[in-house]
């Protein structure tokens, strides 16, 4: 099951990747993708994970790459309106730049660069049985782009078939700043 649903995912992944945009979007060097991003900007066709309280409205805060060649991430998050932080691995699947883990549903995902090497691109699908979606990111190495990189942003979005409406802008919200830097466990809260 989980294969078959892994290839129905890299089908979806790779399917998007073919769709031009008028931003460059590459494959990313992933080794160079350690170190601090933040989480600028979420779209999904499906609006309640991303909004207050859903599950995938989650700020990045550190990603290493491990030993095995898996990806280590740090990410910030509120439950219940308070901050709390948390990590995930994601392990690397047979498709360069595309990685799976297991998050409210099993998801797959690419990673792209997005017009710079400082702006990372997640095209995600979440394969949930009940009801699969969509999810696309922007991580930047500063805590915000220029508003030409937000409408490239969404216009890709539109490509994708996700209504502007349900792109987010996290700079204009709470990421939970005060938990940088911590490290997971070492939250005071
Ligand atoms: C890689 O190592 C991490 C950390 O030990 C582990 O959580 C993950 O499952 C490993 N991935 C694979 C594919 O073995
Ligand atoms: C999110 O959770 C908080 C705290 O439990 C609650 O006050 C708020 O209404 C919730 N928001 C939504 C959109 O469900």
């Amino acid at each position: 099951m989980k294969l078959l649903l892994l290839c129905l995912g890299l089908i979806l992944v790779c399917a998007q990747q073919k769709e031009n945009s008028d931003v460059a979007l590459r494959n990313f060097d992933i080794p160079k993708i350690s170190g601090e991003w933040y989480s600028i900007l979420l779209a999904s066709n499906a609006k309640e994970k991303i909004g207050e309280n859903g599950s995938m409205r989650v700020f990045v805060n550190i990603i290493r790459v491990l030993d095995n060649s898996s990806l280590y991430a740090e990410y910030q998050t509120k439950v219940n309106g308070e901050c709390t932080e948390f990590s995930l691995v994601f392990d690397e699947t047979e498709e360069d730049g595309v990685y799976s883990v297991n998050y409210d549903g099993y998801n797959v995902f690419r990673i792209s660069e997005f017009g710079s090497s400082d702006v990372i691109f997640l095209q995600q699908v979440n394969l949930n049985e009940d009801r699969p979606f969509q999810l696309l990111e922007l991580y930047a190495r500063e805590p915000d782009v220029s508003p030409e990189l937000k409408k490239e942003f969404v216009k890709t979005a539109q490509k994708e078939g996700i209504f502007k409406k349900n792109v987010i802008d996290l700079t204009k919200t709470d990421r939970c700043f005060q938990l940088r830097g911590n490290g997971v466990g070492q939250a005071s809260s």
